[in-house]
């Protein structure tokens, strides 16, 4: 599908880029620091937390964007020699003419990260591909909404859509109540977002709410296991 909104590269205060909806006053990531934003709310507070623990580890993102969460999961799962499969969900793929602009792998050593980089944003379907022997991707063009999920499958969610304000179809009972369904009991999810109403709406779905510290710029975050 065709991205609806019209971008704009920006610099977040980290010296890493984001993508900025004109005219909508949001961002793919925080402007306090994209790069920072994603090791704090879903590799700290979400991959970290389980990755010694469960092998293989199932991981489901709603929505790839720049496929920032993605690429700092690639050098995790390397580093650690932990299995990872990874759905990413994103109907609104972004062209080369944004991805080629991003300077995320910049910040690790390696020609692999560009490899990797590369990879998470060319490959869609079914399928996984392979990275490593340990990073199984796969990207699913559609949105969550009308996307079939396994029931009981995923250890671990990142829920990053664009906020309740831009994005409220995406906060709801329904949605949430849909990813409860396909997670492991035991299995977390994290999101940068800490509303009231959007924690109200996980509980609703079978999740206990834990509120924690968010990143820079960002009071709470908010952490969730299907109990
Ligand atoms: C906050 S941005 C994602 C940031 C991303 N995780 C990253 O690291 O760049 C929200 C993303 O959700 C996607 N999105 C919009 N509607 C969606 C839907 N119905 N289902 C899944 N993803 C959706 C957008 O296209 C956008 O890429």
């Amino acid at each position: 599908m065709k991205n609806p909104h019209k971008l704009e590269l920006i610099n977040t205060s980290d010296g890493s880029h984001t993508l900025r909806l004109v005219g909508a006053d949001e961002q793919y990531h925080s402007v306090n620091g994209a790069l920072q934003e994603s090791q704090h709310v879903f590799i700290q507070a979400g991959l970290m937390k389980i990755i010694h623990d469960i092998k293989p580890l199932n991981l489901l993102e709603v929505g790839m964007g720049t496929g920032l969460n993605a690429l700092l999961t690639v050098t995790k799962s390397v580093e650690n020699e932990s299995v990872v499969f990874y759905d990413a969900v994103e109907p609104f793929p972004l062209d080369e003419q944004w991805t080629e602009k991003l300077n995320y792998t910049g910040f690790f050593p390696g020609k692999w990260v560009s490899q990797a980089f590369e990879m998470i944003h060319n490959k869609s379907g079914s399928q996984y591909n392979n990275l490593y022997g340990l990073f199984n991707f796969r990207c699913f063009n559609q949105k969550i909404q009308e996307l079939k999920l396994e029931t009981d499958h995923y250890h671990l969610v990142y829920f990053d859509a664009f906020g309740p304000d831009t994005q409220p179809e995406m906060w709801t009972d329904d949605v949430f109540e849909k990813i409860s369904n396909s997670m492991k009991f035991g299995g977390i999810l994290v999101t940068y977002c800490a509303k009231g109403a959007v924690r109200r709406a996980m509980r609703s779905a079978g999740l206990k709410v834990e509120r924690l510290p968010g990143p820079p710029g960002k009071r709470e975050m908010t952490r969730a296991e299907k109990i």
